[in-house]
C-alpha cells in the first residue's frame, strides 16, 4: 500500500505500459503525467491543472496488458451525476486523495505524505516522536474490534460522508477522520436494499464492486466474533500474496480446522469440501470468498462476507456462486443437486 501513488519523474519505472507505442485510446505522453496510481490490478494517470489533479480517460489493465477507457458513468457511482461528465472536471481532491494519502487538507489541497503512510493507521505521530510511549500513539491491536476494523474500513469501503456537500463539493471519503476518532461520525457505509441490485451491492447485500472489503466484512459472523482485518493481513508487508500473515492455503487454519470450535464441523477437510485434498475446489477461499467483486473488466477481487452463496441464489438473483464459477460447463441444477448429496450439508439451507 506504500506505493499506490507515484510521481513518474521520481520513479522511472512507475509507468507500466510502453507509452511510446501508439494506441487509439491514448492521447497524452509521459511528460503530461503528474502522478500514476496503482500497479496491482489497474493503473490510472493524472495531469495537474492549477492545484488539482485530474484523471486521463484511459487506464491500463495490468492483468490483460491492455488499455481500457476510464470514465465513471452515471449509475456506476453515487457521485457521477453530481459532477460534469468530463474527467477534467472531476478533481481527485474530493473524489480520491483522502484515501490515497495522509492528511489531505481540503482547503490547502496539500498532503503530509502520498500513499498509506504510518499515521493513517497509527494516528498523528508528532507527540510520539517527542515522547516515545504507548500512550502517545494508536496501536490498532489494542482497540476494540469495531475501531480496530475501522483502521481498514476508513479506506476499504464504499460510502459517503454524512455532511455532504462540504463547502459546496461532494466528497467520496471520510473527511475529518483520523485514527483515535470514531469513523461512524465521519462516514456512512453505502446502504443496500435486500432483493435489489444497486451500483454497489448484489441483492443479498454482498458487494459486487472493488474496495468493499469493509462493507462485506461487517456483515460476517467473524466480524461479530471479534476477528479483524489484520488477523489475516499484515499491512507492514509479508512475503505472501495480499500481505497475508500465512500462505493463502494456510491462513484459515490459524483459527479453523476439522471439528474445531470455529468449524468446519467434519472429521477431515476433504469431508467438508467434498474435493480431493490439494484440489482447487478444496481451498477455503474458493467457496467462502469467491472472486465476484469487479475491479476492472473481468478481473475480480475476493468477497469478504465469508457467506456461502448457493446455486439457488444464482437462479433467483443472478449472484454468481462459487461452484459454477469453477464448474462453468455445468448448470446451477447440477451444482445444487451435488450439494444436496453432501449429507453433512443442511439441505434446507441449500434450497434458497
Ligand atoms: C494500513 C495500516 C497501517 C499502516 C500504514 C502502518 N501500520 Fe503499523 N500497525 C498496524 C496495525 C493494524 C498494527 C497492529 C497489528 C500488527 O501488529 O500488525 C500495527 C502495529 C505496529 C507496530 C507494533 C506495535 C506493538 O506494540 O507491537 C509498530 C511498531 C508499527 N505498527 C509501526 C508502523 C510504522 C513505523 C509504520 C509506517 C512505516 C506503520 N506501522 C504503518 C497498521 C498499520
Ligand atoms: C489510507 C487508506 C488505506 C488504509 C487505511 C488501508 N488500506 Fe489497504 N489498500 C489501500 C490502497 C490504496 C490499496 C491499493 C494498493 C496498491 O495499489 O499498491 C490497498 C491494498 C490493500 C491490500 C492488497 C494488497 C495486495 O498486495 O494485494 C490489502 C490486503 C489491504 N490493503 C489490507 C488492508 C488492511 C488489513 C488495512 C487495515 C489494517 C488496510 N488495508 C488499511 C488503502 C488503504
Ligand atoms: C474511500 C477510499 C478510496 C477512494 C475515495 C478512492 N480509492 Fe482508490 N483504492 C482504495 C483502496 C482501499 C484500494 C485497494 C482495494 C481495492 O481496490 O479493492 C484502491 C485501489 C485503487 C486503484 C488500483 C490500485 C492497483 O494497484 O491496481 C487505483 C488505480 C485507484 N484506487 C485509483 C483511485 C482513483 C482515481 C480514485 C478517485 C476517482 C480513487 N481511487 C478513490 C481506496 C480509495
Ligand atoms: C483470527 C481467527 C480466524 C481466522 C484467521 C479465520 N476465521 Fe473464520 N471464523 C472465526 C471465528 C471466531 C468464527 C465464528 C465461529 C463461531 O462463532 O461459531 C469464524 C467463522 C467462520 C465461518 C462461518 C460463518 C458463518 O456465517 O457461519 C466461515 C465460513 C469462516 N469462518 C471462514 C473462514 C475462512 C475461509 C478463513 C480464511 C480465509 C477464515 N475463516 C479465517 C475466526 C477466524
Ligand atoms: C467446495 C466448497 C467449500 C469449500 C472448499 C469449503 N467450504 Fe466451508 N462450507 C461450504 C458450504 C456449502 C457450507 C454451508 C454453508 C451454509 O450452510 O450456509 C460451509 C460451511 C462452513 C462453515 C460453517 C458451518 C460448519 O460446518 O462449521 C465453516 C466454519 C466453514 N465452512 C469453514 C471452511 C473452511 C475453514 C474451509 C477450508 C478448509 C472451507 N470451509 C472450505 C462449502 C465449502
Ligand atoms: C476453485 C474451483 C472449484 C470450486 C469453487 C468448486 N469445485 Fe468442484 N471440482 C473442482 C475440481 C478441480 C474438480 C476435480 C476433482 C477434484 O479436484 O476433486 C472438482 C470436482 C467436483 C465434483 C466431482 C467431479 C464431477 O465433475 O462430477 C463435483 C460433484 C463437484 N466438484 C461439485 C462442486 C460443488 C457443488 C461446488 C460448490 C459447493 C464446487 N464443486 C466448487 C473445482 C472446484
Amino acid at each position: 500500500m506504500a506505493n499506490v501513488v507515484r510521481d513518474p519523474r521520481e520513479h522511472q519505472d512507475a509507468i507500466i505500459p510502453d507509452l511510446s507505442k501508439a494506441d487509439p485510446l491514448v492521447h497524452f505522453s509521459k511528460d503530461d503525467i503528474a502522478f500514476v496510481y496503482g500497479s496491482i490490478w489497474k493503473q490510472r494517470y493524472f495531469k495537474k491543472a492549477g492545484d488539482d489533479y485530474f484523471p486521463f480517460p484511459v487506464q491500463w489493465d495490468v492483468t490483460h496488458k491492455m488499455w481500457r477507457p476510464y470514465f465513471v458513468k452515471n449509475g456506476t457511482d453515487w457521485w457521477a451525476a453530481l459532477y460534469a461528465p468530463d474527467n477534467f472536471q472531476r478533481p481527485t481532491g474530493p473524489l480520491c486523495d483522502g484515501c490515497h494519502s495522509v492528511n489531505y487538507d481540503i482547503n490547502t489541497k496539500t498532503v503530509t505524505e502520498w500513499n498509506v503512510g504510518c499515521e493513517r493507521c497509527h494516528g498523528p505521530g508528532s507527540e510520539h516522536v517527542k515522547q516515545r510511549t504507548r500512550e502517545t500513539i494508536v496501536n490498532p491491536a489494542r482497540l476494540d474490534y469495531v475501531h480496530a476494523n475501522d483502521t481498514c474500513i476508513q479506506c476499504h469501503s464504499q460510502g459517503r460522508p454524512p455532511n455532504n456537500p462540504i463547502d459546496g463539493r461532494y466528497f467520496d471519503w471520510p473527511v475529518g477522520f483520523h485514527m483515535g476518532l470514531n469513523l461512524a461520525d465521519f462516514w456512512r457505509l453505502e446502504s443496500y436494499r435486500l432483493g435489489e441490485t444497486s451500483f454497489t451491492h448484489f441483492p443479498d447485500a454482498t458487494a459486487h464492486k472493488n474496495r468493499m472489503q469493509g462493507n462485506d466484512f461487517v456483515q460476517s459472523l467473524m466480524y461479530n466474533r471479534g476477528v479483524v482485518g489484520f488477523s489475516c493481513h499484515d499491512v507492514h508487508g509479508t512475503r505472501n500474496a495480499a500481505q497475508l500473515r500465512e500462505p493463502p492455503g494456510e491462513m484459515c487454519f490459524a483459527c479453523h480446522g476439522p471439528n474445531t470450535q470455529n468449524g468446519p464441523r467434519s472429521a477431515s477437510i476433504e469431508e467438508h469440501t467434498h474435493h480431493k485434498a490439494g484440489s482447487m475446489g478444496s481451498q477455503c477461499v474458493a467457496c467462502h470468498m469467491p472472486r465476484i467483486e469487479e475491479t476492472i473488466s473481468d478481473v475480480n477481487v475476493h468477497a469478504h462476507t465469508f457467506r456461502f452463496i448457493t446455486p439457488a441464489e444464482t437462479d433467483a438473483y443472478k449472484i454468481p456462486n462459487a461452484c459454477n464459477i469453477c464448474h462453468g460447463d455445468k448448470s446451477t441444477e447440477w451444482a445444487g443437486a451435488a450439494l444436496k448429496s453432501w449429507r453433512d450439508r443442511s439441505p434446507w439451507r441449500m434450497d434458497n
